[in-house]
């Protein structure tokens, strides 16, 4: 698949899908929003990959934020369409594959709400984040402010958003806004190797332990609950459980069906 904006490789089971502006920060154009969503949709069916990482090019961004010239001149219902027909969040939120955010620089307004988005995030020491809507006279549009104080509470959220400052990877990671901060030159190799083990286990028990997980922030404690038990269920029938257990048993590693 050939793509204008975004660069898809492929690293054994894991495909690393790169936002390609690196001269404007890698800041999210439409176009490029556009070919993010297809590539996860093509990432999600293909059947070599089994984990997927968005990062951004070059050494300065992973992105920062939603392309601001497109904001002039946008009207109230040119951007009711773009919400009709979903977004790039709602495309990682469809997504079974897990994905994980490499954040090695500014990761800024649309960029920090793709990051939240996603399963799992690491980050860089020379990481810089924020939510930075508000310096340009808006608010988050792309799930902020929703996936924000789910995250790092609701005084953490507000703090970031109403102030709209820049935080570093240390401040990130103690406000759980990141997973994990490493140095820079070992953050590809370390979240290479995250989506490896990951991409090592059964692949279905993996869709199902996410699809659990993330159903956590949208549903009440009982239905969670039930919903787990469905999925427990649904996954004590597979194949792969019963190679893991005989495996164990055995003493040797499982070789997975993913069925
Ligand atoms: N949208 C469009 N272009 C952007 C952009 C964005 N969100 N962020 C950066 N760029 C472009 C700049 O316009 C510049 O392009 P140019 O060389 O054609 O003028 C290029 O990327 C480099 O940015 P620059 O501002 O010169 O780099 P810097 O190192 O001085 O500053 C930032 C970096 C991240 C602090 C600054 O670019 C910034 O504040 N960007 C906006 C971040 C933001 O608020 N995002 C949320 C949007 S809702």
């Amino acid at each position: 698949m050939n793509y204008d904006t975004i660069l898809v490789t492929h690293h054994g089971p894991t495909a690393v899908v790169a936002l390609n502006r690196p001269d404007k920060l890698n800041a999210m154009s439409m176009i490029l929003k556009a070919e993010v969503v297809r590539a996860l949709h093509d990432l999600d069916i293909d059947e070599r990959t089994r984990t997927i990482i968005l990062k951004g090019s070059g050494d300065k961004a992973f992105t920062a934020g939603a392309d601001i010239h497109e904001f002039q001149d946008r009207t109230a219902i040119e951007q009711w369409r773009m919400y009709e027909h979903g977004t790039l969040y709602d495309a990682i939120d469809r997504t079974a594959k897990p994905i994980l955010a490499m954040i090695n620089g500014y990761c800024l307004g649309g960029g920090l709400e793709l990051a939240m988005a996603c399963d799992i995030r690491i980050a860089s020491d020379r990481a810089t984040l924020g939510q930075t809507e508000i310096n340009i006279g808006i608010i988050p549009g792309g799930g902020g402010s929703q996936r924000l104080p789910r995250l790092v509470g609701l005084g953490n959220a507000l703090k970031l958003t109403l102030t709209g400052d820049r935080i570093d990877a240390t401040e990130a990671l103690r406000v759980g806004l990141v997973d994990e901060v490493v140095p820079h030159s070992h953050l590809e190799r370390r979240t290479l190797e995250i989506a490896d083990r990951i991409a090592s286990r059964s692949a279905l028990a993996v869709r199902l332990a996410k699809a659990a997980i993330r159903a956590s922030a949208r549903m009440p404690l009982n239905q969670g609950l039930r919903y787990e038990h469905s999925l427990f269920t649904l996954v004590i029938e597979s194949e792969d459980k019963e190679e893991g257990v005989r495996a164990f048993l055995e003493k040797r590693d499982a070789k997975w069906k993913d069925r």
